[in-house]
């Protein structure tokens, strides 16, 4: 292996000192950060990622609160929670965890949330803002990925970034960022034409797709930068086996939990090629809750004009 690995999870450390040092001196202005955060139904992985955010917002002093809707919840009172949040000067931020139940239409309700208390971006005021390189709440993740290339020393202006995926959590929300940061770039996705020539181009390549692994390393051009958002759980233990030959904890996670989460990217064929790579789990991941706390203390500041 040649590549330097990307420490997300120390960039997250160092961004959740950051922002408890912001609650510490929002507190001597009498200001006390508060998230509200609603789940609707029972998904086990949201449940998973609920109760991390409430415990990290813990961590650094800020307030929050989960609002647990049953599954079979109807649009009126998930509308009429939003609006009751909406109008509480006490919130900050709100966040309602994706994805909704069916039939409720995640973006119908994401679109009623005050892009003023619009923690995760994903307000259309808050996406027409950053597309326009005045941005206001970024998405998380993408937000996280941009602090950790910045404290590797990548270097964006002039260079060429592909972001390999096209969600509105991530992909769209990158390479807006890394537009404005004077990167010419590339949004491609799984049906792009000769994807791995596309990828090729990259000096930085954003692996955002959603597919176990599809990144190989006939897609990355020696030295690049690859940063894999991918979080996807693989149960087939020869396609582990192939991945992670001789990784004898990977083995062992699959046989305990019946999965093993592998990235978009095929990390050991590919950090034997790319200059730098961020490593699933331990890379993107942690920048992601970091990034939520960071956004809700903005929303307290800049709310009360600070
Ligand atoms: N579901 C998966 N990721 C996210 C996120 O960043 N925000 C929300 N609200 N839901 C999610």
């Amino acid at each position: 292996m040649s590549a330097t690995i990307l420490d997300g999870a120390a960039v997250a450390a160092a961004i959740r000192e950051r922002v408890a040092g912001e609650v510490r001196e929002l507190a001597g202005r009498g200001v006390s950060p508060r998230l509200e955060v609603i789940l609707v139904g029972d998904d086990p992985a949201s449940r998973v990622y609920v109760g991390a955010k409430g415990k990290a917002c813990a961590q650094v002093g800020i307030r929050s609160g989960t609002h647990n809707l049953a599954a079979g919840a109807g649009a009126a009172e998930l509308a009429s929670l939003i609006a009751r949040l909406n109008a509480d000067p006490d919130v900050d931020g709100i966040l309602l965890q994706m994805p909704l139940p069916k039939p409720l239409d995640g973006r119908a309700f994401l679109d009623l949330i005050d892009p003023a208390k619009d923690v995760d971006g994903f307000h259309p005021t808050n996406v027409g803002l950053l597309h326009q390189g005045r941005p206001a709440f970024v998405p998380c993740t993408p937000a996280g990925i941009l602090e950790l290339l910045d404290r590797a020393g990548v270097a964006l202006t002039g260079a060429r970034a592909v972001v390999l995926g096209r969600s509105e959590i991530v992909g769209k929300p990158m390479a807006a960022l890394l537009l404005a940061r004077h990167a010419t770039v590339t949004v491609c996705h799984t049906r792009t034409a000769d994807l791995p020539a596309v990828c090729r181009e990259a000096d930085v390549l954003v692996a955002a797709a959603g597919r176990a692994a599809l990144v190989t390393a006939a897609f990355v051009k020696p030295g690049a930068v690859v940063v894999d958002v991918g979080v996807n759980r693989v149960e087939d233990a020869a396609l582990v086996a192939r991945l992670y030959p001789g990784d004898t904890e990977r083995a062992a996670g699959l046989a305990k939990r019946g999965y093993t989460l592998v990235g978009d990217v095929d990390f050991n064929a590919v950090a034997r090629v790319a200059g730098a790579i961020t490593p699933v789990p331990g890379g993107v991941g942690p920048l992601t809750i970091a990034g939520l706390l960071q956004n809700t203390v903005t929303a307290a500041r800049r709310r009360r004009g600070l």
